[in-house]
């Protein structure tokens, strides 16, 4: 069912050939990284050496991955691309829309009822389109896609950050907006960055309280939150094979809060058990035959310092556990000193809730370790001080969990089972007194601990780290309890002492599941059609962005001259604003309104040349479109840096925006405009920018004849009538030229599509 074993055959099929070839055009010996990058190529065969952290290359993923939330937008778009079928597997996951407050059942049952528009168009696409769809209650995806899809050597793309999970089966596995997954399901190529390469070499075993998470807790603190940036991190060493395909998984998830591109381990016996014990025997006898491939070359580890960027290592024997946070997830302190930095730093140490789960840390091995704390906590007759939330990691390892009894231990402590799905990793808590505010403390299993992420409350101190060491700090209560060395007291008024965690890789008699939650799709798809209720606040078709019509762009309005910083955020908002995610109506209603205004400094207040009066920017927007008048949006330098969201891009197109002229762009994001139809311009002369003056109307002298290379001009006529020529570079290729002209890039593969 869920795995697809001709694609990963076809995938080892060609290694040899494409590795040789490699090693060759790179004339040194390869990490596992670069091996898997360049069997991936799009043109099939490596006939160059890339540069790291500057060639763009393109790629051809094995598979997509997508989540609810960043699902909407991205199958909306790929309806536009005229396809019958995705042309490389994919499946979706409803995993973010669901809350967590009762448990379990309740939860599941509300989250049904309010996202269930949603969730019903997410399947009718899936079905129709040949998409995997994994329906609420299944798992997290990255949890879910480890157990069925993730293979070593492959390569995937997931509209998630946490897609790197994967990682943990030796894949390179990269999060993506929405856009770069509709190119790869409709056939197209997929542009990375060739990465950089930090290898992370690990020596030891980890014992005691220690465990795979503490690895990348300490990586975080190493690196900070900045240090992966466009970088793989591929660990290796006897440490490396020494822990469990899910503890690696673990590893890689995180790999996310230190920016890195993705993180990657090479294909050893522990993943060569967890694939058989996931029922995917053929894959590892697929991947027993290739086995050189799947991992980097003995010279490269041998003397790591001359083939990767940067290496760090780490001794597992010496690590000690470690709890991150509050705040932010590189601030790593070692177990031993918490207690001292808490004092110092007034974190309150009373904690309130330990929650275990999220695509970090829910697999079997993290609940089997977790619940072996839990149970010393009855038998030693401890009350336990702080409650206890779990979120199983998917609906197989929560039946296999029930079935061993694990989950049975937790209830005993009175946890609360909540839904295998994100809950309070993405804000999906309802937890009650949050809206108080109070300052208090939590300790999580999960990867990001900022400010609100899991309760919306900013006081919460939320401390990341492994779900053993939730288990014991959630029984004291206290975030200075060192279980390596403290004792409690018990009902008895006895001083007991936990010991040390234990914990199966895998269950002992396999795992086991009744409903998995899977739904395939349809072998004909054609029948089907795509629900969305024509008033839904929630959900709307795309329309066809207009095709260009061959002339020069005249009398248009300045909508924005963008002052400072103009992030995707500035752009398009996210918080309350994720809810209109699959309505580009809707959400355009927050289009721009986070960028300043270089003419009042003030966000949201832009003049309306029709009325004169000051306005919010998308209302503004909408009154030239109305109209007819088409209008431009000036901007800064690195515009719209920060996420890849394709909504940055959409709602100024949707509202009638023509072109965006900066200093400089965000290289994403132009890419995303480009795909769009939009005209995405920098100053040829950067301080052109102040020449242009709230009043302006702007008509472009020479886009009749838009060419690769060819400078384009605009002139700025300024209300007393004298008029500015300002020159604007482009970054436009033929084939994005004929995005331009058909509208768009989907416009254009339709075009295609129909030929
Ligand atoms: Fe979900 Fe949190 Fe992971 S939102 S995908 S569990 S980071």
């Amino acid at each position: 069912m869920a795995f697809d074993l001709d694609m990963i055959k076809a995938v080892y099929a060609g290694m040899n050939e494409k590795i040789e070839a490699a090693r060759k055009a790179v004339n040194k010996p390869l990490t596992l990284s670069e091996k898997i990058l360049y069997t991936h190529l799009w043109d099939g065969k490596a006939t160059k050496a890339f540069t790291r952290g500057k060639s763009y290359v393109d790629f051809a993923p094995d598979r997509v991955a997508m989540q609810d939330a960043t699902a909407q937008m991205a199958l909306l778009q790929f309806m536009q691309a005229g396809k019958d079928k995705v042309a490389v597997p994919s499946t979706v996951h409803c995993d973010h829309l669901i809350l967590a407050k009762e448990g379990a059942k309740e939860d599941l049952k509300t989250s049904l009822s309010a996202s269930g528009e949603v969730f019903n168009f997410l399947e009718s696409v899936s079905t129709k389109y040949g998409i995997g769809f994994w329906k609420p209650g299944a798992g997290i995806i990255h949890q879910v896609v480890l157990e069925n899809y993730a293979f070593p050597g492959g390569m995937m793309i997931g509209t998630d950050s946490h897609t790197v999970n994967a990682g943990g089966l030796g894949m390179v596995a990269i999060g993506v907006g929405g856009a770069d997954a509709v190119d790869v399901m409709a056939g197209m190529a997929w542009e990375l960055k060739f990465p950089k390469l930090i290898g992370v070499k690990l020596t030891g075993k980890l014992n005691g309280w220690t465990s795979a998470k503490d690895v990348i807790l300490k990586v975080a603190g190493i690196l900070t939150v900045k240090g992966g940036t466009g970088a793989i991190i591929e660990y290796f060493g006897p440490g490396a094979q020494s822990l469990s395909a899910t503890g690696k998984g673990t590893i890689c998830n995180m790999g996310a809060e230190v920016g890195a591109t993705t993180s990657t381990f090479g294909y050893d016996d522990a993943m060569e058990r967890y694939l058989r014990s996931t029922d995917r025997n053929d894959i590892a006898d697929e991947a027993n035959k290739v086995r050189e491939h799947l991992t980097g070359d003995a010279a490269v580890y041998a003397e790591p310092e001359k083939y990767f960027d940067q290496v760090i290592e780490i001794d597992l024997t010496t690590l000690e556990p470690h709890v991150n946070g509050p705040f932010t997830p590189d601030r790593a302190t070692p177990i031993s000193q918490l207690k001292a930095e808490a004092v110092k730093n007034g974190w309150p140490t009373k904690v309130e809730w330990g929650l275990i789960g999220s695509c970090t840390n829910s697999s079997y091995e993290d609940l089997s370790r977790a619940s072996s704390i839990a149970k010393q906590a009855v038998e030693k007759g401890l009350k336990t001080k702080s409650e206890f939330g779990i979120n199983p990691g998917s609906e197989q390892v929560r039946y296999t969990a029930e079935r061993d009894g694990l989950l049975q231990i937790f209830e005993d402590l009175d946890a609360t089972i909540f839904t295998n799905a994100c809950g309070p990793c993405i804000g999906q808590w309802a937890r009650t007194g949050a809206d108080k505010a109070e300052k208090n403390t939590i300790v999580h299993s999960f990867n990001r601990n900022f400010s609100k992420r899991a309760d919306g409350n900013p006081n919460t101190h939320a401390f990341v780290t492994s779900p053993e060491m939730v288990a014991a700090i959630a029984i004291s209560g206290d975030l200075g309890f060192n279980p390596l060395t403290d004792t409690l007291t018990n009902e008895k008024g006895e001083q007991v002492k936990l010991d040390p965690p234990f914990g199966a890789e895998l269950p002992e008699l396999g795992f086991a599941v009744e409903d998995n939650g899977y739904q395939a799709p349809a072998t004909d798809g054609e029948e089907v059609t795509v629900k969305v209720a024509p008033d839904s606040k929630r959900l709307q078709l795309l329309e066809p962005f207009d095709a260009w019509d061959g002339k020069n762009i005249v009398n248009a309005q300045l909508l924005i001259k963008a002052y400072g910083k103009c992030t995707t955020d500035h752009i398009s908002m996210a918080g309350p604003w994720l809810r209109y995610r699959g309505h580009l109506d809707n959400i355009s209603e927050n289009c721009l309104i986070g960028a300043v205004n270089a003419f009042n400094q003030e966000t949201n207040k832009v003049k309306n040349q029709l009325t004169g009066e000051y306005g919010p920017v998308p209302a503004t927007a909408r009154a030239y479109k109305a109209k007819g008048i088409p209008s431009i949006v000036v901007g800064d330098h690195n515009y719209g840096e920060g996420s890849s969201r394709e909504h940055a891009a959409m709602e100024p197109r949707h509202l009638g925006v023509k072109a965006v002229l900066v200093k400089s762009f965000a290289r994403i994001h132009e890419t995303n405009l480009k795909k769009q139809g939009m005209l995405a311009l920098t100053f040829a002369n950067e301080a052109d920018y102040d020449k242009i003056r709230e009043n302006d109307k702007i008509n472009f002298l020479d886009l009749d004849q838009f060419a690769p290379e060819k400078p384009l001009h605009l002139e700025f006529v300024h209300e007393d009538g004298s008029k500015d020529v300002i020159k604007a570079n482009h970054t436009y290729n033929d084939a994005q030229i004929g995005w331009y002209k058909s509208g768009s890039a989907l416009n254009k593969i339709k075009e295609l599509e129909a030929q």
